[in-house]
């Protein structure tokens, strides 16, 4: 497959992530993963600007909190060493100074010989109020992974990661208000 087609997957996702109703980015592989695409909700999330937030790795919105666990397993699944996909919950803050709980969920697109070209990421707020909400947001993630699979085979890029466990919303429910509730006890977490 031509390096050719493959230059055209941000332009490709671009289109699906247009037509998304949840946050959704896609960083280049190499160097610091600057972001390439990102969507409307992605920006109504965080409250940056498009311009504001293309070209940058999206550490920016952590600022100065302690996610170092959920960061080195971060970076651990970004050098190939984890699992296909990878779900952490993340201290970030809105364009306002606002904190909030950033329940983040990356997947490697992978070329034929397995090197990673890009990462797909999708965020979610998770608040007191989200069971239905998050619900939603997983039928939602997973059918955009169901659409981002054929479009990227096009160019010969495969979409790691497993469906079936994005779309177990009781689980990651569970999971999410765990870590809420894990974050509440552990101290002062702002
Ligand atoms: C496509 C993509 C989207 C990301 N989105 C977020 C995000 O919304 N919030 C966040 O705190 N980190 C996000 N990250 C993770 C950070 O960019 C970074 O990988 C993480 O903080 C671990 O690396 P570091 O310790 O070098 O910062 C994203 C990464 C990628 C590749």
């Amino acid at each position: 497959m031509c390096d050719h087609s493959v230059s055209l997957i941000p332009d490709t996702l671009q289109k699906l992530f247009d037509n998304s109703s949840i946050a959704l980015s896609l960083a280049d592989a190499g160097q610091d993963k600057p972001l390439i695409a990102i969507n409307t909700p992605f920006c109504n999330l965080t409250g940056y600007t498009k311009n504001e937030i293309i070209g940058r790795n999206c550490r920016f919105l952590q600022k100065n909190a302690d996610n170092t666990i959920a960061r080195k397993e971060l970076r651990e699944f970004l050098d190939n060493k984890g699992d296909l996909s990878i779900r952490k919950a993340l201290i970030n803050f809105k364009s306002d100074g606002t904190p909030f709980i950033n329940l983040l969920y990356m997947s490697r697109l992978c070329d034929s010989k397995g090197n990673t070209r890009f990462i797909l990421a999708s965020q979610f707020e998770i608040s007191n109020s989200y069971p239905e909400t998050f619900a939603h947001y997983g039928i939602e993630l997973q059918s955009t992974v169901q659409k981002i699979t054929p479009a990227v085979a096009q160019a010969g890029i495969i979409l790691e990661g497993s469906i079936r466990a994005i779309a177990n919303s009781t689980s990651m429910i569970a999971q999410a208000k765990l870590t809420l509730e894990e974050l509440k006890n552990s101290g002062p977490v702002f």
